[in-house]
């Protein structure tokens, strides 16, 4: 099987599915990262691992349709069969979504349905929810709203600051992302699991 992963940031996810491929906990090839920020510390993080890289910036090209017909084009030369996201700051178009139908999966750092878009954590912290926790789901045209995979509660603690939270939260994440994709990526599950969305 071969994956891209599509980050914008920091890319600590990125890195922990790297790990766990070069540790075959995850019987996976990483074809391509795709990057939308030019000036993603996760850039460096590929180049230090000599996975190939597709950067650009949106705003070069005149429509979502006209980038994701480009990264499309990149996923075929590659032969990507499996798209993760981790980190990558924008909602999937009609483009990607329906040459990789139920073959893209997204980590959001809340208990989804609660607390979709940005900044989940700290929408979290600041509703003061004692649990919070990690969603791995397929990826639909909503903002996280796709069918959920998988999920993982994380305590908020008495004296926790956002940061501590996040951290933890991330630990969590570094955790199930690789576990979840190795799951997932063993065909016969696969297969199983999208049958039963199906029958949804
Ligand atoms: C993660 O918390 C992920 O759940 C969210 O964006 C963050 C990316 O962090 N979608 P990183 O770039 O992987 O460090």
């Amino acid at each position: 099987r071969k994956i891209a992963v599509f980050a914008s940031g920091s890319g600590s996810n990125f890195e922990s599915i790297a790990e766990a491929v070069q540790g075959n906990k995850l019987q996976a090839e990483i074809g391509l990262l795709v990057c939308d920020n030019p000036k993603a510390y996760v850039i460096q993080r590929a180049k230090q691992k000599q996975i190939p890289v597709f950067v650009f910036s949106p705003k070069d090209y005149e429509s979502k349709e006209a980038f994701e017909t480009i990264i499309l084009r990149k996923l075929a030369e590659y032969r990507v069969d499996f798209i993760v996201l981790a980190g990558y700051m924008r909602l999937i178009g009609s483009t990607l979504l329906s040459a990789y139908t139920k073959r893209i999966v997204n980590i959001h750092p809340s208990l989804l349905p609660s607390f979709p878009g940005k900044d989940a954590i700290g929408q979290a912290f600041h509703a003061g929810v004692k649990v919070t926790g990690v969603t791995v789901h397929f990826v639909d045209a909503g903002m996280d709203t796709g069918p959920i995979i998988a999920q993982k509660a994380v305590d908020v603690l008495n004296g926790d600051t956002r940061e501590t939270l996040q951290s933890r939260i991330q630990e969590v994440e570094h955790l199930l992302y690789p576990a979840v994709l190795q799951e997932l990526l063993q065909k016969e599950f696969t297969e199983g699991f999208l049958e039963c969305l199906s029958e949804r």
